[in-house]
């Protein structure tokens, strides 16, 4: 009878407290305050105080956008699920704004409840992708739903990089224990990111029996700056990984396909740049390449035409294979204010370029806010281009039609 009580009680508030957290914007956090907030003085306290506050903030500005999505999408059982998930984690985390932070029980219900919530959430990326699936076979694509649903799966996905990253610190720095392989890590952050280890280490050996290549075949790196010098930032290696790992997953399949026959794979190129604002990755493939007027669509969760995966619940993510290796991996570049471009010469191959920021003040969270821009972003409706667009029937050259042109005028202006 209690617990329906309290459930009761938490389903009418739900709206009020999205309503309530959303009024306020996200903060962002630099690397550095991430770095010197997990050092010598991490404080356990302060970091509650300040979690309890700014992840129901982060939670409940995304939910504001679940909203303006398409009906269709909103009402698959996917979106349903998912938005059951954030309701859930935003009371329970709200649930912690009367409690006392001095109480050293309510700190460590805290890592246990922050542990529960990134659980719960880790199937977020397929259940999204699954309902845009069931939408899409559905409904169909077109133009105005495509941009929609672009631009909330791109603030969606990047809130929840940035839920997580909160939740990791937080729960590996007061964890109460150092990470044994990488003890000079805080938290999730490796303060000497040394780039080249991490591209060695994140050629897909688990593609290697899918493609039947060698790790020599593909791995060839040049660092441009002192070549015996370690080229460093202050990164969270996953990332890192994770966009690295995509990439060469998509140069090894696109070199492999497109020289079945031949008995010579040409390599995969890596060169690092550090400067004094960037951190450039560049990897560069002899895959063939892509058309120009096919690059915008290769970032597209909509247009994606990739099978349907299954969702093994297995902790495979960058497998999944739902055609989002292109688009997420640059929603992390994207997080620290970095970047990732395409670079293609169709016939040729492809440059697939990683923008990082070099200084940890510059590496500031790129966060989603709630406001009128971002409404107004919902509310594009269909509007005639203001290009011409090219017509197929051939052109009257000899003749100029004088009644056509007075009607095109005319028409135009009334
Ligand atoms: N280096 C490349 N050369 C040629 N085509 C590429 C290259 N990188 C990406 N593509 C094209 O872009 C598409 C989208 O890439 P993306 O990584 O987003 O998804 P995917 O590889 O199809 O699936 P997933 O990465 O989820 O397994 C690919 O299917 C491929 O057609
Ligand atoms: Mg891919």
């Amino acid at each position: 009878m209690k617990i329906a009580h309290i459930l009761l009680k938490n389903t009418f508030n739900i709206p009020k407290q999205v309503d309530r957290f959303s009024k306020f914007s996200p903060s962002p956090l630099s690397m550095k305050q991430f770095i010197d907030f997990g050092s010598a003085n991490a404080c356990e306290k302060t970091s509650f105080m300040f979690l309890r506050q700014e992840l129901p903030v982060r939670l409940a500005n995304i939910m504001k956008e679940i909203d303006f999505l398409p009906d269709k999408l909103i009402s698959t059982p996917s979106v349903q699920l998912l938005h059951s998930w954030y309701a859930q984690s935003l009371m329970e985390i709200v649930d912690f704004l009367e409690k006392d932070p001095d109480d050293k029980k309510v700190l460590n219900m805290f890592t246990e409840t922050l542990i529960n919530v990134r659980n719960r959430h880790n199937n977020v990326v397929p259940t999204m992708a699954q309902g845009v699936v069931e939408y899409k076979e559905t409904f169909g694509v077109d133009p105005v739903t495509n941009q929609n649903v672009q631009y909330f799966l791109d603030r969606f996905y990047t809130s929840r990089i940035s839920t997580r990253m909160l939740i990791n610190q937080h729960t590996l720095i007061f964890s109460g224990s150092t990470n044994p392989v990488h003890p000079k890590h805080i938290g999730s952050i490796d303060p000497n990111c040394d780039a080249v280890e991490y591209i060695s280490a994140s050629t897909p050996i688990l593609c290697i029996p899918r493609f039947l290549i060698s790790l020599s075949h593909v791995f060839y790196c040049v660092a441009a700056v002192e070549p015996n010098e370690p080229i460093n930032i202050v990164y969270v290696p996953s990332h890192l990984y994770h966009m690295l790992f995509e990439l060469f997953k998509n140069a090894m399949r696109a070199t492999v396909e497109t020289h079945e026959n031949s008995t010579h794979l040409p390599p995969i190129k890596v060169r690092v740049s550090l400067g004094s604002e960037d951190l450039t990755i560049r990897m560069s493939d002899r895959g063939g390449g892509v058309p120009l007027r096919k690059i915008e669509r290769l970032f597209s969760y909509m247009y994606s035409t990739a099978p349907s995966p299954v969702n093994d619940n297995a902790r495979n993510a960058p497998l999944a294979g739902f055609g989002y290796g292109l688009p997420i991996s640059r929603l992390y570049a994207k997080y620290f204010q970095g970047d990732l471009q395409l670079y293609s010469m169709e016939g040729y191959g492809t440059s697939a370029v990683i923008y990082l920021k070099a200084l940890s003040t510059e590496s500031v969270e790129r966060l989603p806010v709630f406001n009128r821009s971002a409404l107004r972003h919902y509310q594009t409706s269909t509007e005639a281009d203001d290009w011409c667009i090219p017509s197929s029937e051939p052109k009257k050259l000899g003749k100029y039609d004088y009644n056509m042109q007075e009607e095109r005028t005319e028409g135009k202006l009334n």
